[in-house]
Formats: structure tokens, sequence, C-alpha cells
């Protein structure tokens, strides 16, 4: 098959590069040209394990193309995808769509007939049908079908999700469109992964359904940790507890200091909204993105205690600022809330992390950038950690404590254990859902 890749992001690019990798023949476009030119050059513009190696493979076999005009990638696509960013409206909490109308109508101009326009951007209910008409009324004459195809690859592990997902969905209402992601998808069906086949309303709220659930599961989580520590449970022992009846599942239940990312705070947003609009409030969703707040908002109540009520003077080593481990994002990470809260409070803060600094340096003005953890602790009141890379669940904890200055750890993600971290020389530990251990 013959696709346009519109958007290389981390959607876009990890996308465009499998297809290519399943035998297709693909061209990704953008419209930012400093990512084109990198992309052009042989670079990966973002950090995603194993990409680079992948897009290189595919490139050399001359399956995979990078442009910025749109019209050249479209020439002769069979399929177009539109995996742009759909973040959050400013004020309303509504899904953003202006780079996907944009797209529409870019396509509806450059498109050949026969085209298959597939939206794998998270899009409110009932945008595809938006798309469509836009395209119609772009361009009356051209012969196009729609599809809705969201994706559920989760950066860090994006390769292998997209190579090996738990489930292909696809919304689509005519045979064309239907044959085109079949054969677009083919490889994947081969191995009998699943291929869900929907109408293009129930697609696009799947994706939403299922963010909105895993989201569910860790504010579920994180309001438990809070319970945990008034009545002194350890949180790993009853999150275990529960996971381990099949009907719950153990994962998304690790207690923490609240989601970010990319998908899980606007996606969240967007389903209500979009719930307040088909007078369908999602009380439940609401209430989630409420205790995620509040969740972050306790992390700050927590290091501020930790630092004897105030900040002021106070010099903290943050490690980890991405919103997770083995990615640069930081859209929406919970260090963007707490960090801020350490040097309004009048602390100077220290941060490592593997990768965040190209991206946090712009996000986290006034911080001290670090080689390594232990550069980042060097004389510090307090180490935090907030991202649990792997980097720092094998710290040297006796190192750590000998080069600080009053050795107290906020472990944020539950990495440790408190008796080591006692042992190790650190006077203070905290935790989230276990209570606070402390050298006497
Ligand atoms: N990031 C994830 O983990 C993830 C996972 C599943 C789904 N999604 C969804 O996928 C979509 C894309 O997310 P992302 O994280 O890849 O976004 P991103 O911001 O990383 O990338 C979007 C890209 O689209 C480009 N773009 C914008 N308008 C364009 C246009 N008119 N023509 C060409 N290029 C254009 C931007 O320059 C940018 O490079 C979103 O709807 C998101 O919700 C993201």
């Amino acid at each position: 098959m013959r696709i346009a890749m519109i958007g290389t992001g981390y959607v876009g690019l990890v996308s465009g590069v499998c297809f290519s990798d399943f035998g297709h023949d693909v061209v990704c476009v953008d419209t930012d040209p400093a990512k084109i030119a990198r992309l052009t050059a042989g670079e990966v513009p973002i950090y995603e394990p194993g990409l680079e190696a992948l897009m290189a493979r595919n490139v050399a076999a001359g399956r995979l193309r990078f442009t910025g005009d749109l019209a050249e990638a479209l020439a002769g696509a069979e399929a177009v995808f539109i995996a742009v960013g759909t973040p959050t409206r400013r004020g309303d909490g509504h899904a953003d769509l202006q780079y996907v109308m944009a797209a529409a109508d870019a396509i509806a101009r450059a498109a050949d007939d026969g085209v298959v326009v597939v939206t794998k951007s998270t899009v409110p209910v009932g945008t595809n049908r938006k798309v469509a008409e836009a395209l119609a009324a772009a361009n009356p004459d051209l012969d196009f079908d729609i599809a809705s195809n969201p994706e559920f690859l989760r950066e860090g592990a994006a390769i292998d999700d997209f190579m090996r997902p738990d489930r292909v969905v696809v919304g689509a209402e005519t045979d064309r469109a239907r044959a085109v992601m079949a054969e677009i998808y083919r490889p994947l069906f081969l191995r009998e992964f699943p291929i869900l086949m929907t109408d293009l309303e129930s697609a696009e709220l799947i994706k939403y359904a299922a963010n909105a659930f895993l989201a569910t599961k860790i504010s579920f989580i994180n309001e438990i940790a809070a319970l945990c520590e008034r009545v002194g449970a350890d949180v790993k022992d009853v999150a275990r507890g529960m996971g381990l009846d099949g009907r719950i599942g153990n994962k998304f239940l690790h207690a923490g200091p609240g989601y970010g990312g990319s998908c899980f705070p606007k996606d969240t947003r967007a389903l209500a909204r979009i719930g307040q609009e088909n007078a369908t409030p999602m009380q439940i969703t609401e209430t989630v993105i409420k205790v995620n707040d509040e969740t972050k908002r306790r992390m700050i109540d927590k290091l501020q205690a930790l630092c004897g009520d105030s900040f002021a003077g106070k010099k903290v080593a943050v490690l980890g600022v991405t919103f997770k481990p083995n990615t640069d994002d930081m859209r929406e990470a919970p260090s963007l809330t707490i960090v801020p809260a350490l040097i309004g409070g009048g602390a100077q803060v220290r941060v490592s992390d593997p990768q965040g600094r190209r991206e946090g340096v712009a996000s986290l003005p006034g911080v001290t950038w670090c080689d390594d953890p232990y550069d980042a602790a060097r004389d510090a009141d307090l180490l935090v950690i907030l991202t649990e890379w792997n980097e720092f669940r094998g710290l040297d904890l006796a190192r750590m404590a000998a080069a600080m200055a009053t050795p107290r750890l906020a472990d944020l993600r539950n990495v440790y254990a408190p008796d080591d971290v006692l042992r190790a020389g650190f006077e203070a530990y905290v935790s989230v859902g276990r209570i606070d251990a402390v050298n006497s």
C-alpha cells in the first residue's frame, strides 16, 4: 500500500516507521520544517527506544521518506493517516481540533481519488463525520472514504505496542475503507492479533473509554494510598492483593504522584466535555480528574512536611521529570506542578533525568541540571524520586545519603523499601501509601 502519514510526532512517526516495516510504501509529512530536516538527516527528534534503528532500516530499503510538502506526500496515496496533535483547547477542556481540521482541508486540496482518509489522532465522538463533511465541502469532486483508527501505543514501548498490539480498532462504514484498512494491517491479522471492525462513533469512543478507565485505576489506587497512610496499611500490599484477582488485574495499580503525559489528562478532560455536551455527565471521569489534581497537591504537602513546613532556603534534588520513564515527553508531567511549587516556596532545585533535559530547560525554568543523581544530591536537604527511571531504582543509597546535607528521601514511586533506606543512612523516608519511616 502507498501510505501518507500527516504528523511526525510520537504517534505519527512510530506508525509511519512501523507501517513501512510491514512492507508498505510510506511518506511522512509535517508542518514543522526543523523536524523534517532532522528526519531527512536520519535523526529521530524524540526519544523512543528502538525507533532510530527501525527508521534507518526502512529508509535504506526505500520504503520510508520524509517531506514538508503535503502534495508530494499525497500523490498516489491509497490511504492518508491524520496523526496530528489534539491538545486540550484553552479554557474549556475540549479537544482542540484545529490541527485535524487543517490536515483535512489540506487533504481535500491535494489527495487523489479513491483515497481513504484515516484519523489516528484521538478525537471526540463525531469528529470523523466532521472530517468527511469538511472534505466534501472543500472538494466536492473528491472520491474518498473515511476510517477511524485510534492508536493505543505507549511512549517508551511504542514499537512493541504497535507491532504486537492488544488490539487494532478500526471504525469504517464502507467496503472500500474496510478493505484498505484490512490490507494495511494484514501482517498483524496474519499473526492473529485481534482487529476490531466497528462503526465510526464506537471507534472514537473506545479510545476515550479505554484511557479514562486506565486513569480511573490510577486515581483509585492513589485515593486508596491516601487512606493507607491514615490507617497504617501498605498500598503495595493492598494493590497486590487486589491485582491478583483476575477480574481486576495488577496493571495501573501503582500509587504515585498522579498521572500525567500527553494522553490521560487531556483525554479525561475531553471525555468529561463529551459527556456534558451529550447530557450524560461522566461523573466517574470528572472525579478521577479531581482526585488526580488532589494527588499532585498531596505530594507537595508531603514534601513540605519533610522540609519542616517550608521550602525556603532548602536544597532539593529531584530525580526524574519526564511523565514516565523511557520517554523525553514532559507534557502534563507531575514535575510541572511539583517543581514550580518547590521553587515558588524558595527552594533551590537540582534535577537529574536521563532524557528530560532538552524539553525541561524550557518548561522548568530556574532549576539546575545535573549529569547524574549523585551530583544532584550534593549538599541537598531533600531527595525526591519523581520518575522511576531504571537509573534511579538501583542507586547506591549510602553514597547518596553521604552526599546530602540532611539525608531525607521522598520516594513518590515507591521504588525502595523503608528499612533499606534507613539502613543506608537516611534519617527520614517518605513514600506514597505507606507509613513514613524515621531513623530514631
Ligand atoms: N503520544 C502518545 O503516546 C499517544 C498515544 C495514543 C494516541 N495519541 C494521540 O495521537 C495524536 C498525536 O499525538 P502525538 O503525541 O504524536 O502528538 P505530537 O504533538 O507529538 O505530534 C503532532 C505532530 O503533528 C504535526 N502537525 C500538526 N499539524 C499538522 C499539519 N496540518 N500537517 C502536518 N503536520 C502537522 C506537528 O508539527 C507535530 O510534529 C493525538 O491525538 C494523541 O492524543 C498519542
